[in-house]
């Protein structure tokens, strides 16, 4: 992707601070991967320059650089409304669920709940659970997107966690703060409420696209709603490649409830010293070799760029609004196409759409070669979104019609279930209302065959 020389114009405070993003160009997919502004490509170049400097002292002992991260894990606790011992700085999402997937000591009569739509961060560890310790797994299906779009947050958790004797009692409850397929952001006090009542014993989260996009100091957001909460801050929060955050709630977590999977620390739990045998789990995880220092580093400066342009609340709201514009354009052309919900509890920066005929817009397509040539046209354009795959349970007969074969994947169970096509839109805090109107009059052209 080509830079245009022409500077990057802001819409709202920092947004020319993208200076990596070219100007002719709409970018919307941060749900995907971020950019970074210009500040945080400044620390990540001096601080790598610093480490390669003088690599044994920043690793061993540097304030800023050293491998216990103090300073770097306390800016990010504070941005996060919790304290230094709830977080671990991690490479992902995917690192901070396997973290806590394998090292939770489950055995085999415990029984995990999830849904249809995880991401396969959470269905790749439950598989393993499943197949080393045979696990029970319980996956709850998402309504199709045809009543999905039209429920409010109340109908869908009664929906997804009903008060029913299989999900009473589980162990934990393993789900997405927003789904990466269909947009919708559960609210999680909500959910923890929810599986209180059905005396789930731990909430687990990923966060993925959460972080960054919204307000995780609204009560819906807040990650100590959650047991254990992971997230990246190379998506929405546009921070380095290669950086995330795990959050843990219990500050007494130790073996044997929990044995830190990826660490040296786990000597100390066993030297029967009291001194070291209550080191916070998240120190015995963030121990673990050497990590990207120099990009946690560089988050730092991430967090106070957040408090330039005025903190978590602006960027949530800017991001929405984009958001809804989007969705508002999709539904007054063809309401049938649309997956990602209007009730605002459940919005995010997400939009899912079937692509649909523009002359005839109740005709919606939803195999894979239709919905990737569609993406492939827009990027043609110059606009940049992406498709997502996600089960369904009635597609066959519509496939069968149209003459496709399903597009088969493999659940929980192993067993193989059909899947649909969708694009999905990520309007980023560096998105502009123009950028918006570029898509929609991009799309329009290009569905109009
Ligand atoms: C819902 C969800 N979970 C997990 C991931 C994986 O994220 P990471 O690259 O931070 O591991 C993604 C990536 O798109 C996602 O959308």
């Amino acid at each position: 992707m080509k830079n245009s020389k022409k500077k990057r114009s802001g819409f709202v405070k920092g947004q020319s601070d993208f200076t990596q993003l070219p100007t002719k160009f709409v970018y919307l997919n941060n749900g995907t991967e971020g950019s970074m502004p210009v500040s945080v490509i400044k620390a990540l170049n001096k601080n790598l320059k610093k480490w390669a400097n003088d690599p044994t002292t920043s690793y061993e002992t540097d304030p800023v650089l050293g491998k216990r991260q103090k300073k770097n894990r306390q800016a990010m606790a504070q941005f996060l409304g919790v304290q230094l011992n709830n977080v671990c700085l991690t490479d992902n999402t995917t690192m901070g669920l396997s973290m806590v997937m394998m090292g939770l000591n489950f055995k085999a009569e415990d029984k995990l709940i999830i849904t249809n739509h995880e991401h396969p961060s959470i269905t790749s560890p439950t598989w393993i659970l499943k197949q080393k310790l045979g696990i029970q797994v319980e996956v709850r299906d998402f309504p199709q997107p045809a009543e999905l779009s039209r429920m409010n947050a109340d109908q869908l958790i009664d929906y997804l966690f009903p008060d029913i004797p299989e999900l009473r009692n589980a162990t934990a409850l393993c789900i997405s703060h927003t789904y990466n397929t269909t947009g919708v952001r559960l609210p999680l006090d909500k959910v923890k409420k929810r599986t209180d009542k059905l005396n789930i014993r731990y909430l687990i989260v990923d966060g993925a696209q959460g972080l960054g996009m919204v307000d995780m100091s609204k009560a819906g957001n807040r990650v100590d709603n959650c047991d254990f909460y992971a997230a990246p801050t190379h998506k929405w929060m546009n921070g380095p490649p290669g950086t995330g955050v795990l959050y843990i709630k219990n500050l007494q977590l130790c073996p044997p409830e929990f044995y830190p999977p990826l660490s040296q620390k786990m000597g100390a739990y066993m030297s029967g010293d009291e001194a070291h045998a209550c080191i916070p789990m998240v120190e015995a995880l963030t121990v673990r070799g050497c990590s990207m220092i120099p990009a946690n580093v560089a988050l730092t400066k991430l967090l106070k760029f957040f408090d330039k342009i005025g903190g978590q609340a602006k960027v949530e709201q800017h991001i929405l609004g984009l958001s809804c514009t989007v969705r508002d354009y999709i539904a007054s052309q063809s309401p049938d196409s649309l997956i990602s919900p209007a009730d605002n509890e459940l919005q995010s920066g997400l939009v899912s759409f079937y692509p649909f005929n523009w002359e005839h817009p109740q005709k919606c397509f939803k195999d894979k070669d239709g919905v990737i040539a569609v993406v492939d046209k827009l990027l043609e354009e110059g606009v940049q979104v992406r498709y997502v795959p996600f089960p369904t349970v009635d597609f066959s007969d519509e496939c069968k019609l149209q003459g496709h074969a399903p597009n088969l994947i493999r659940d929980c169970s192993g067993e193989p279930v059909e899947q649909t096509f969708a694009i999905r839109v990520s309007t980023g805090y560096f998105n502009t209302p123009e950028d918006v109107k570029l898509f929609m009059k991009t799309l329009k052209k290009v569905l109009t065959v």
